[in-house]
């Protein structure tokens, strides 16, 4: 029986292999992507890419890419991302999910949007019937956030500002802060992406739905290969 770690490495070897040389490569966040991330930097020291440019979607994947060799460029100087490499937290047969656990919701669903093709990678334990089973991040502009909050303590959305491991808030990339609703499973995906995009102050949430094209599936056996 492989462990998780064997499985998400499995995952990330496959995606490795789809990455084609002078393409420009979006970059995700997480522990699958950071095995992504040294297995495509081994392969481009064998043999080089030459990619026409990487974009990501954290520092830590930043600083892991350019640990690697890479120079990483910011997306608002590329046109078009060909190829989106990312992790997810949970995925439904619907090739829909739950992204954000990481934090980095915001910038990973800006790259998703602009890439040609994206592809998750995750091992068997992402995949669910019914999204849920994981907090929802919600990232949320600070100026109104405790009404926010209490908007979706209305709604019966059991929402918990993310915290440090010091106490305080979970602060992102963009200077926001993370509400994760902890309701499970989701009521409606569609209507509750639909309230959540409609609500002023919330900067973005992690209800990717319809946005991935592929699924890589790390299972005891075999790479599962769920196409949309
Ligand atoms: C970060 C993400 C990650 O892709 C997601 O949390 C999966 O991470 P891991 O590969 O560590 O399970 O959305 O914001």
């Amino acid at each position: 029986m492989a462990t998780q770690d064997e499985l998400k490495k499995q995952a990330a070897a496959q995606a490795v292999a789809m990455v084609q040389p002078h393409t420009v490569l979006g970059v995700g966040t997480g522990s699958t992507v950071a095995f992504f991330i040294d297995l495509l930097g081994a392969r481009n020291k064998q043999t080089p890419l030459n990619l026409k440019a990487i974009v990501t979607t954290s520092n830590r994947s930043k600083e892991q890419l350019e640990q690697n060799g890479f120079t990483v460029s910011e997306l608002a100087d590329i046109d078009q991302v060909d190829l989106c490499i990312d992790g997810a937290d949970r995925v439904d047969h619907h090739l829909d999910g739950i992204k954000g656990g990481g934090g980095a919701l915001t910038l990973e669903k800006n790259v998703a949007i602009n890439a040609k093709h994206n592809v998750w990678i995750v091992d068997q334990s992402k995949v669910v019937d019914r999204l849920g089973g994981f907090p929802l991040p919600v990232e949320v502009l600070p100026v109104s956030c405790e009404q926010n909050f209490r908007r979706f303590e209305a709604q019966g959305l059991q929402p918990a500002f993310r915290q440090k491991a010091d106490g305080s808030r979970y602060v992102t990339h963009y200077g926001n802060y993370i509400i994760d609703l902890h309701v499970d499973p989701l009521p409606i995906p569609a209507g509750l992406a639909a309230m959540l995009d409609s609500t002023v102050g919330v900067v973005e949430h992690g209800l990717f739905l319809g946005m991935t094209d592929e699924v890589l599936i790390a299972t005891n056996d075999k790479i599962e290969h769920w196409t949309r």
